[in-house]
């Protein structure tokens, strides 16, 4: 089988091409993953600007679809896998419903797929198979999530943040350090170059149950906002006794080590309750996906973590951790395998859909 999956849930537009291998634990071969990311038109804003987004879509798909069918070699396919959420709402619909004409004109199924879904399967696109049962924290711009995998292509909620992202957490503290936008890839270049330990920051504590989700323990939730806010307190504190006004930047000497020692917290934080979670649930094996897999820090201390413990430890490559098609493809020939193609017409986009 061959599938078309699109991606339009954020700021990239993402096409692949992506056949079953039939290798039990290589499952899936990509021949093609065109992106073109938004990242230059949101950047003036400083952040993701909604409809700008949606309307760089409508712009993109077509040519996007076209490159990744041809760069395949023209396939025949055997249905479209397309991003049914969540996401932004308006940029979701541009690709389902390109996704649902397309798919109606080439009289194969469509099959929605859910994001974190998409970013769960880079994992297996880039280091095949997972042993069971896995762990795996998915962190992005807009989730940062825990999960367990007892069976392939089911997925146990364990946790997830409360508040800000990781990625958001990045982002807002770019924003504020005056790095630009997206965060991630700033701070992480600069925090290679200070001290982890310049500045202390707290790291996160939840022991109460969180009453908007009763059905999770809360232990393994997250929080990032205490630690934006004493970013904000220490940096402004900083302008002030330096007389700097607030639209100057601090000097780069104490940029590179703010940038550090929030990335020691955040990195810490995330892998202390993703290592934890798989202690207790006598996990064979960790992944970590979505687009602040790409941090140099966390990717390191990962696997260091898992070596001494001798966990097998899994990261999408650099190119699949942020938003692609290429894992929404593989996702919805995971969904396929269990029988989830859907009637096209009754299949909506869903803003907060739940994996
Ligand atoms: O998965 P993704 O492309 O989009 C969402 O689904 O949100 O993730 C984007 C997020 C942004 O917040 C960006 O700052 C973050 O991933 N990111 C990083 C790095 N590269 C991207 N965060 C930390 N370190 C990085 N190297
Ligand atoms: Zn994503």
């Amino acid at each position: 089988m061959i599938v078309l999956g699109i991606e339009t849930s954020c700021d990239e537009t993402s096409a692949a091409v992506v056949e079953e291998t039939g290798n039990a634990g290589r499952p899936w071969h990509i021949r093609s993953n065109v992106v073109a990311s938004q990242v230059a038109i949101h950047r003036e804003w400083g952040g993701v600007v909604p409809e700008l987004s949606a309307r760089q879509h409508i712009r993109d798909i077509c040519g996007v679809v076209e490159r990744a069918l041809e760069e395949a070699g023209a396939p025949a396919l055997g249905a479209v896998a397309v991003t049914q959420g969540p996401g932004l709402v308006g940029s979701l619909l541009v690709g389902l419903q390109f996704a649902k004409s397309f798919a109606w004109t080439r009289g194969v199924p469509i099959v929605p797929v859910h994001h974190l879904a998409g970013h769960i399967e880079s994992l297996v696109l880039h280091g095949g198979e997972m042993p069971l049962p896995a762990v795996v924290l998915v962190v992005s711009g807009g989730h940062t999530s825990l999960y367990r995998i007892a069976a392939r292509g089911v997925y146990e909620l364990l946790g997830r943040t409360r508040d800000d992202a990781a990625g958001e957490a990045y982002d807002k503290v770019a924003k504020l350090l005056h790095l630009g936008y997206p965060g991630g890839p700033a701070i992480d270049r600069l925090a290679r170059e200070g001290d982890d330990r310049a500045v202390t920051f707290p790291k996160m504590r939840l022991t109460h149950a969180d009453r908007n989700a009763p059905e999770l323990p809360g232990t393994r939730d997250f929080s990032f906002s205490g630690l934006k806010t004493a970013v904000l307190r220490h940096v402004t504190a900083r302008r002030q006794a330096l007389g700097l006004a607030a639209t100057e930047p601090l000097p780069e000497g104490e940029t590179v080590g703010i940038c550090a020692s929030f990335q020691r917290v955040v990195v810490e934080t995330l892998l202390d309750r993703l290592f934890d979670a798989a202690r207790s649930y006598q996990a064979s094996s960790i992944g970590i996906a979505g687009g602040v897999s790409a941090n140099s820090r966390l990717r390191a201390d990962a696997m260091q973590r898992g070596q001494a413990r001798g966990l097998p430890v899994f990261v999408p490559d650099l190119a699949l951790s942020t938003d692609n098609a290429a894992m929404i493809a593989a996702a919805g020939l995971r969904r396929l395998r269990g029988g989830g193609a859907d009637p096209y017409v009754e299949v909506n986009a869903e803003a907060s859909l739940r994996l």
